[in-house]
């Protein structure tokens, strides 16, 4: 007897790793090794990979060669290579690197975004305003993040109300997607069923995506949940890379190996060359010798 899950047949996979992954870094990876593994990213299939971030050097060394890292990456056809940008001139700076696509990043938490970005979430968004200005007078796309949805490291429980007010308001703007940060993968199924709940009742799912970083292990149950309710795009990091500097104790995001693999053993379309992509992930571990954050990768090169 087959039976099926309501679930999209086919999803789209941002690859965070190159941003998200190695911005947490100790040891600040160099230009040329950046580009082999964009490079090589952008051979499995992937179609959109976040390559770098335009914030302070001051207050992410780790992403202050990105400028450098757009212009040197080999650009493969159909791949779309985005950027970071917090504000005005990163995005002029992103613009420069011919960066295809922006991302601007809030938070729900008023204490997470003054440690993030060292302003409330109101004056976040004045800073993003002219800057999606500037992005839609150029036909750039500008994807958008919501950190803490749900918790943060210093305020704990975040109201889903908070996480809904800002994610319209992003989507009011001009951003094309929210993605919804699990910034320090304290969520879990049921409770990520009952923000989607309230969300998906204001917002049309195609908006949001989930980016759900690991740290609790849940991070794969909550993609689970995701899905069954109609979630089509889901950030990932190949091996498992990275964190967030103001988020102690926040680990990587979901490894893109995991999250392919249980696509498509489910028969979720994503385009992915899994093989592929667990060598990337194998090369990148060694490079920065460290463990491999994915078990699938472990797994199937053991
Ligand atoms: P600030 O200190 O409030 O801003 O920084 P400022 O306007 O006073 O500028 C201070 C200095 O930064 C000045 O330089 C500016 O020129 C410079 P100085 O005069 O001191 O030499 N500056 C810049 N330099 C380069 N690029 C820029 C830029 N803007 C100003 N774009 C700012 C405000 C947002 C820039 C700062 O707080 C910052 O860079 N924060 C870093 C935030 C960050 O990258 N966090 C990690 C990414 S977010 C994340 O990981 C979460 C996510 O994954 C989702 C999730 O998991 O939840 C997305
Ligand atoms: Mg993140």
């Amino acid at each position: 007897m087959s039976f099926k899950l309501d679930v999209p047949s086919k999803v789209s996979i941002v690859e965070v790793g190159p941003r998200d992954g190695l911005q947490n870094e100790k040891t600040p990876l160099s230009v040329s090794d950046k580009v082999k593994l964009i490079d090589a990213l952008s051979d499995t299939g992937l179609r959109r990979i976040e390559a770098g971030s335009f914030v302070s050097p001051k207050w992410v060394p780790q992403m202050a060669n990105s400028h450098e890292v757009l212009t040197k990456i080999k650009r493969k056809t159909g791949v779309v290579y985005s950027a970071l940008t917090p504000n005005s001139r990163g995005f002029e700076d992103a613009i420069s690197a011919d960066a295809d696509e922006v991302a601007v990043f809030g938070a729900a938490s008023e204490s997470f975004s003054q440690k993030n970005i060292n302003c409330s979430i109101a004056e976040s968004i004045d800073r993003f305003i002219p800057l999606i200005q500037a992005a839609t007078s150029k036909g750039i796309p500008v994807r958008a993040y919501v950190s803490c949805i749900l918790g943060c490291p210093y305020e704990g429980e975040i109201d889903a109300e908070a996480v809904l007010d800002i994610s319209k308001t992003l989507l009011d703007l001009g951003c094309y997607e929210v993605s919804l940060g699990d910034t320090i993968g304290v969520g879990t199924p049921l409770k990520t069923q009952k923000l989607l709940n309230l969300l998906i009742s204001q917002l049309p799912v195609e908006k949001l995506a989930m980016h759900m970083h690991d740290t609790y292990g849940q991070a794969l149950a909550n993609v689970l949940i995701g899905l069954q309710n109609g979630v089509q795009c889901f950030d990932s990091s190949v091996a498992g890379l990275g964190g967030c500097p103001y988020a102690q104790g926040a680990s990587g995001n979901l490894a893109s190996e995991d999250l392919v693999y249980m696509l498509s053993n489910m028969h979720i379309e994503t385009g992915i060359d899994l093989n592929k992509l667990i060598n990337v992930g194998h090369d990148i571990s060694v490079r920065l010798d460290r463990a491999n954050g994915s078990k699938v990768g472990k797994a199937l090169k053991a």
